[in-house]
Parts: structure tokens; C-alpha cells; sequence
């Protein structure tokens, strides 16, 4: 694929008014999310699952992509249409995460690394081959005492790096997952502080690959204070922070900054993309990337039963067009309201 391919990817997966869904769970994620609403995760209620939130209708008003996992882009919806062509008929676009999950990194007591990089060359072009258009990496920074060390930042940055490169030479747009976990009792100017570093050394090492900005999205967490800080920041004061480090460390080159939503509360997630929208306009579009935020609420409406797959999607549809209207500052509380 062409650069400017790649650019045109990269800048409709952040259109105005949409954001991407992250459908792309582990085997081990998607578990413990099925074990959340005491349903077996198998092939068949996976599929079910996904499938329930792939064919809600008017999903594509707001979602640009949806992310999905090795399993999901080789399976096909119950009429026997394979998911990638199930979204692309809606307009969205499919990606697939290709990295390998996080392994401790060795004396770095606490702290993790990415691992898929070997193979991935040919992994990205079997994943082209079945309609992926776009990839996703996900690098896991914990805060704690003494930690992130540089080298972890470093190492992860290093990871992330090269999977960019590679995805571009094989056709693939990168999204760039540097996330800073909210766990932990840390208050939001350490998690500003280490945010701003993991970002500074990701893009260094970007350049490093000759990565072509222009061709990828950024997927950051957003600066909170740790889940377990007794002084929680509020909304402004996190689109704020997080605006001011992103300000400073992201080049006005990149597209879109599409983020995670990392364990925030699905009404949270919303009111923070909006807060960051409605101080704009910014040098780049201000997207989301959510997979708890969007999913959630439905996961727990369907319960597995397939009587309660219109009420999960009417759900579901709900957060997608909040998170839409975030896109441009529009959202507010009354749109919960009105959806009740
Ligand atoms: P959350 O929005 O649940 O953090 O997930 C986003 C994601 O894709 C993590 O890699």
C-alpha cells in the first residue's frame, strides 16, 4: 500500500463523529468478561457475542473501525458472511490486533513487554489477505513505586516501534497502544508525568523506525489518578492534562489520537472525550478507541440469551452515538436521559 493509502486509512478510521470499537479481546480477556455474566466463553457464544454487536443497525453513524482478534476475523456471522465483510458492507473498516500480550520483563521486578514480533511480517500479510486494513499493539506501563523504569519504557517503546514499521511496509495503518495503567494509588501529576515520558520515548523510537506519522493512529490512556488515590480528578482537570501532555509530545503529523478507555466507567470515558473535544479545535482529531466503555453496559443487558440481543443493541448503538457526539463536544448528560 501506498503512503497516501495509508494516510487515507489512518484519517477515516478517526473521522469526525466516529471513533473505533475495540471488539479485539484475548482469549483470556474475552473469558473474564463472559465470566462477569456467568455465561462459557466457546466458539459458538463468542461468535454470538460478537455478532450481536457487529450487526446493530446504524452502528456505523459512529463506529469508523472495530477492532478484532485473530479467532473473530476468521469467523463468520450465523448467515455465513465472515465478520471482516460483515463490517466493511456497513462502511467500517476491520483491524486486527497482531501483538502477543505482555510477559514480565526479566529484573524489572512489577514490569511487562509486548511480545509478536518475530513472524509478523507474514502474519500481516495473511491478515491483509482476509481484509484487515489496520493493526493494533498494545505496550502495558505499570506506575508504582520506582516504576516505570526507562527501560521498560524503552524496551516496550522499541516493540511498538517496529510492529509500526512493519504494518506499514506490509499495507497495515498502526495504531500505537502505549498504555499507562490507572491502577495503583498514584495521584494524576504522576500519571501526567509518566504518560508524557512513555509518549516522548514511543515517538523517538518511532522516528527511529522511520515510521511515517501520516500513517498511523495513536492510542494513549487518558492522565487519571490511580484508580485507588483518595483525591480523584475530575473531568476538566483530566481533558486538561491530558491535552497539555499529548500538546507536548505528540507531532501535529499524526492523524488522529484515538483513546482507550482503561477501566473508566462507560458514562466517564464519554464525559472526558467530550471535555478534550470542546476545548479544541486540537492539532490532531480527538477520537476513542474504547472496548469496556462501548461494550459493557451491553455485555451485561445480553447475558448470552438471544432474547435480550435487541435491548443489548439498542444499548449498544446508545453509547456508540454518545461517544459520537463527544467527537465534537456535543455530548451531555441529557443524551443518558433521553436514552433511559
Ligand atoms: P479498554 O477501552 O477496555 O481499555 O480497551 C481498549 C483496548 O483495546 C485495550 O487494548
Amino acid at each position: 500500500m501506498s503512503k497516501q493509502e495509508l494516510e487515507r486509512v489512518a484519517q477515516a478510521m478517526v473521522a469526525k463523529g466516529k471513533g473505533i470499537l475495540a471488539a479485539d479481546e484475548s482469549m483470556g480477556t474475552i473469558k473474564r468478561r463472559f465470566d462477569s455474566i456467568k455465561i462459557e466463553s466457546n466458539e459458538s457464544s463468542r461468535r454470538a457475542y460478537r455478532e450481536m454487536l457487529f450487526t446493530t443497525k446504524g452502528i456505523e453513524e459512529a463506529i469508523s473501525g472495530v477492532i478484532l482478534f485473530d479467532e473473530t476475523l476468521r469467523t463468520a456471522a450465523s448467515d455465513g458472511t465472515p465478520f471482516p465483510q460483515v463490517l466493511s458492507r456497513k462502511g467500517i473498516i476491520p483491524g486486527i490486533k497482531v501483538d502477543k500480550g505482555p510477559v514480565d520483563l526479566p529484573e524489572f521486578p512489577g514490569e511487562v513487554v509486548t511480545e509478536g514480533l518475530d513472524g509478523l511480517r507474514g502474519r500481516v500479510k495473511e491478515y491483509k489477505e482476509l481484509g484487515a486494513k489496520f493493526a493494533k499493539w498494545r505496550a502495558v506501563i505499570t506506575i508504582s513505586n520506582g516504576i516505570p523504569s526507562y527501560t521498560c519504557l524503552e524496551t516496550n517503546a522499541h516493540a511498538l516501534a517496529r510492529y509500526a514499521a512493519l504494518c506499514q511496509e506490509g499495507g497495515l495503518v498502526p495504531i500505537v497502544e502505549p498504555e499507562v495503567l490507572l491502577d495503583g494509588s498514584h495521584t494524576v501529576e504522576r500519571c501526567q508525568e509518566v504518560t508524557e515520558r512513555a509518549l516522548r520515548v514511543t515517538f523517538a523510537a518511532l522516528f527511529l523506525q522511520r515510521v511515517y506519522l501520516e500513517g498511523m493512529i495513536l492510542k494513549p490512556s487518558m492522565v487519571v489518578s490511580g484508580k485507588d488515590c483518595p483525591q480523584q480528578a475530575g473531568v476538566q482537570e483530566v481533558a486538561e492534562r491530558t491535552i497539555r501532555c499529548l500538546k507536548r509530545t505528540v507531532p501535529a503529523a499524526v492523524p488522529g489520537i484515538a483513546f482507550l478507555s482503561g477501566g473508566q466507567s462507560a458514562e466517564r470515558a464519554t464525559e472526558h472525550l467530550n471535555a478534550m473535544n470542546a476545548m479544541g479545535p486540537h492539532p490532531w482529531e480527538v477520537s476513542f478507541s474504547y472496548a469496556r466503555a462501548l461494550q459493557d453496559p451491553a455485555l451485561k443487558a445480553w447475558q448470552g440469551d438471544p432474547v435480550n440481543i435487541a435491548a443489548a443493541q439498542k444499548i449498544f448503538y446508545h453509547r456508540a452515538k454518545c461517544n459520537g457526539a463527544a467527537r465534537s463536544g456535543k455530548y451531555s448528560k441529557h443524551m443518558e436521559a433521553e436514552a433511559a
